[in-house]
Formats: C-alpha cells, sequence, structure tokens
C-alpha cells in the first residue's frame, strides 16, 4: 500500500476512534441502598397516574415495603442491569410467595404479579449478585425480607413519636428518628402531590457496606443533601411532609 493512503487512513480510523471511544462499561459498585416505601404514598401516585389504577395494600397497614437493593457506585447510579447468567425465575420464589406479599408489596394491584420483583432483579439483584451473600434469587430477595424485619422503619419512627395520620413532620425530625436507631445517615425521599399539593414522604434509605454493615447514606440517585441541614433528602425543608394513614383520594 501507497505510505500517504496508509496514513490517511489511519489518520482517519485515529479521528474516528478518537470520537466514539469504545465504552468501557463498568459493573462494579462501592455500597448498597436498601429502600423501603411507604405505601399509602406509592398507591396514591399510582392511582393519580391513570384513573383506572387499582392498588393492593399490605394486610398490615403500619408496613413500610421493600422497593429494592440497589448495589450503587459512589457518586454516580447504578449500574444497572448487569451481565448475569441468572435469569429471573418466578418459581424460585414461590417459598416465600407469603412473605414477599407481605413485605415486599407490589402495590400496583393491576401489573403483572411477578412484574415488580423481576424488574428488581434484572435491574439490580444481576449486579448484586457478585457478593456471595446474594448471589442467588433466593439469597438477594430473602436479604431484604430480613432487613425489612430488622430496619423496621415503622418502628424507629413510632420510637420517635412520628405515626401515620393527618399530621405533618419535618423532614429533619424524620431523619432523626431513624438515625436514634441505625446510627446513620439515611436518605429521605418525597413526591410532590399535585392533588393534595402536598410533599408526602414516600422512601426512607438505608445503606450498607459490603460487608453488610450499615454506613451512612452519601448523594446519589438526584438526592442531594443540604449543606445547612445535612439530610440527605429531596423533600421540601421549609413545609411539613405528611405521613398519611389513608389515600386522600
Ligand atoms: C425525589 O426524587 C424522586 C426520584 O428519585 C422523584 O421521583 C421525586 O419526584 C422527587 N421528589 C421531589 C419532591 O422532587
Ligand atoms: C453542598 O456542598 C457541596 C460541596 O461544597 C456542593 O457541591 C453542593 O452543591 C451543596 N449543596 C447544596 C444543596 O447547596
Ligand atoms: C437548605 O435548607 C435551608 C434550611 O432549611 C433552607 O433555607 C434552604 O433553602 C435549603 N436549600 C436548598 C437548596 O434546598
Amino acid at each position: 500500500m501507497n505510505t500517504s493512503i496508509f496514513i490517511f487512513l489511519l489518520t482517519i480510523w485515529f479521528s474516528i476512534s478518537a470520537s466514539n471511544p469504545t465504552p468501557t462499561r463498568s459493573y462494579e459498585w462501592d455500597y448498597l441502598i436498601f429502600a423501603q416505601s411507604w405505601p399509602i404514598t406509592t398507591c396514591t401516585q399510582w392511582k393519580e397516574s391513570k384513573a383506572k389504577n387499582t392498588c393492593h395494600l399490605p394486610i398490615d397497614r403500619r408496613q413500610w415495603i421493600v422497593h429494592g437493593i440497589w448495589p450503587t457506585k459512589r457518586g454516580t447510579k447504578g449500574p444497572f442491569s448487569c451481565p448475569s447468567p441468572i435469569h429471573f425465575d418466578p418459581k424460585q420464589l414461590n417459598p416465600f410467595l407469603d412473605q414477599l406479599d407481605a413485605q415486599w408489596t407490589n402495590v400496583h394491584k393491576n401489573s403483572e404479579k411477578y412484574s415488580f420483583w423481576r424488574h428488581e432483579w434484572t435491574k439490580h439483584g444481576t449486579c448484586a449478585s457478585t457478593l456471595p451473600q446474594l448471589n442467588s434469587i433466593p439469597n438477594f430477595f430473602k436479604k431484604a425480607l430480613e432487613w425489612n424485619k430488622a430496619q423496621n422503619i415503622a418502628d424507629m419512627l413510632t420510637q420517635s413519636k412520628i405515626t401515620p395520620g393527618q399530621n405533618g413532620y419535618h423532614v429533619e425530625q424524620i431523619a432523626n428518628a431513624v438515625k436514634a436507631v441505625t446510627k446513620h445517615n439515611p436518605m429521605i425521599e418525597c413526591v410532590f402531590d399535585s392533588h393534595t399539593r402536598e410533599s408526602m414522604i414516600s422512601e426512607i434509605r438505608i445503606c450498607f457496606d459490603k460487608s453488610l454493615e450499615v454506613i451512612d447514606c452519601v448523594q446519589s440517585h438526584g438526592i442531594n443533601n443540604n449543606n445547612s441541614t445535612n439530610v440527605i433528602t429531596n423533600c421540601s425543608l421549609k413545609k411539613p411532609i405528611m405521613y398519611l394513614d389513608t389515600v386522600p383520594l
């Protein structure tokens, strides 16, 4: 080949590869976010998103339910949907289906029975499964059920006299109630409800290291800490947060 043509082609190749660097996907993560939801808020959002939506609430009306266990790399979200040989298999949940229904409830009644659990396994479980303690479908789901009992949000809040009803609470009160028990900073998520025009508590997240010890949560998932309060939250800091006992619809 003519040298100048060769150099010409080489130049093109370099400029293409420089402008389109091969993405180096990393499925590494640093810590786990254990997210628990307040089902009344989940249901409110679901019903407001479509008039025909219906809810399936846990039988125990004080029960905070599992949303998921999310492996997270510091400073970002995810990784998500990692390459894993383990494909979601609903049959593997059958031995503890009643516990899942009570503690990891699919509030979205008019959705496919296993859809919530399938989504959580596929998006997060496949990444978490690099940890020996979470390396199978039963281990992953059972760990969440165990943590839901050990990190009982309703009990933590009740100990600080925060109970579901029509009273609002300051987000710092809620964070302090959790921290009083876990000794570490949680992450607190609210949704603004367009119907009631109130800020409603939707999730409380507790973070764990790879030895499955509770640690301080750090900013992630778009939830910042407001430096003046040190609470990691996207709830309003000015308005009371509603912790309702019934769906306001
Ligand atoms: C808080 O963040 C979640 C997503 O993580 C979002 O769905 C929600 O609307 C946010 N709430 C507010 C009040 O901005
Ligand atoms: C808090 O401080 C950090 C670092 O100084 C900054 O990046 C962040 O934007 C601040 N957050 C708020 C809500 O002011
Ligand atoms: C942070 O919190 C303080 C005190 O509640 C509040 O005045 C301020 O507006 C908040 N800042 C942001 C960015 O939310």
